[in-house]
């Protein structure tokens, strides 16, 4: 899969994907990603890519023609341009394992106080990681960027998939390493009996437990 991150501030990024897992996707080659400073596409003698909003108004609003440019150059049959935007539609792990799939990802990063609206015009999806507002698109595009790629074939087990937390819409079961016991609190016993069909049965009604305690909204899917 190859991910185009459009934005202005690609230092941002730093470090990000440089460790663990999403490191070993890029070495890998799994995923390639590629920072694009949409600034560089400017016909401005400046490098300018926004300016005041018509009606008046708080802020500098992001021009069309840099972000249209770059996207015709960079666009192919096969890529897909998400908008990362409160007002897009609240991303869900239904979500990341759809883009999984996908064979080229554009990822427009806003900044500033927003964005000219017909730039909505050239993209196929405008996403939300949830209901507060930030600086920019950057921290979204990064929650998208690991949360896609640990879903490409061959970055984590198949197994670790079917355990996370959210898969048929449940929250992950509790889990427990040594010692026995620490600090007086105890591992459950059913976990030391290597009784497979127990463990299984112990583990999908916590699951159950879980979610009913602190998502009952999950359960009503
Ligand atoms: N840009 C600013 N806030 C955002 C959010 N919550 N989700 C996506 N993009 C954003």
């Amino acid at each position: 899969m190859k991910i185009d991150i459009l934005t202005l501030f690609p230092n941002m990024f730093d470090g990000v994907f440089e460790e663990s897992i999403l490191k070993r996707a890029i070495d890998d080659k799994k995923v390639e990603i590629r920072f694009i400073n949409f600034r560089d596409y400017s016909l401005d003698a400046h490098g300018k890519v926004d300016d005041t909003p018509y009606g008046g108004g708080a802020g500098m609003v992001l021009m069309c023609q840099p972000i249209f440019d770059c996207i015709k150059n960079i666009r192919t049959d096969h890529s897909k341009v998400i908008l990362l935007t409160p007002s897009g539609v609240p991303y869900k792990q239904e979500m990341a394992y759809d883009l999984a799939n996908e064979e080229h990802l554009i990822l427009i990063c806003g900044h500033y106080e927003g964005f000219d609206e017909r730039i909505r015009s050239i993209c196929d999806f405008e996403i939300s990681i949830g209901d507060y507002v930030l600086t920019g698109g950057e921290i979204p595009a990064m929650v998208l960027v690991d949360s896609i790629t640990r879903l490409l074939p061959g970055v984590i087990t198949d197994e670790s998939h079917i355990n996370d937390s959210f898969h048929n819409h449940l929250l992950d079961y509790p889990t427990y390493t040594k010692p026995r016991v620490y600090e007086g609190m105890s591992v459950p016993e059913v976990l030391l009996s290597g009784n497979h069909e127990e463990i299984r049965k112990y583990r999908t009604l916590e699951s159950i437990r879980i979610t009913k305690e602190k998502r009952p909204d999950l359960l009503e899917k």
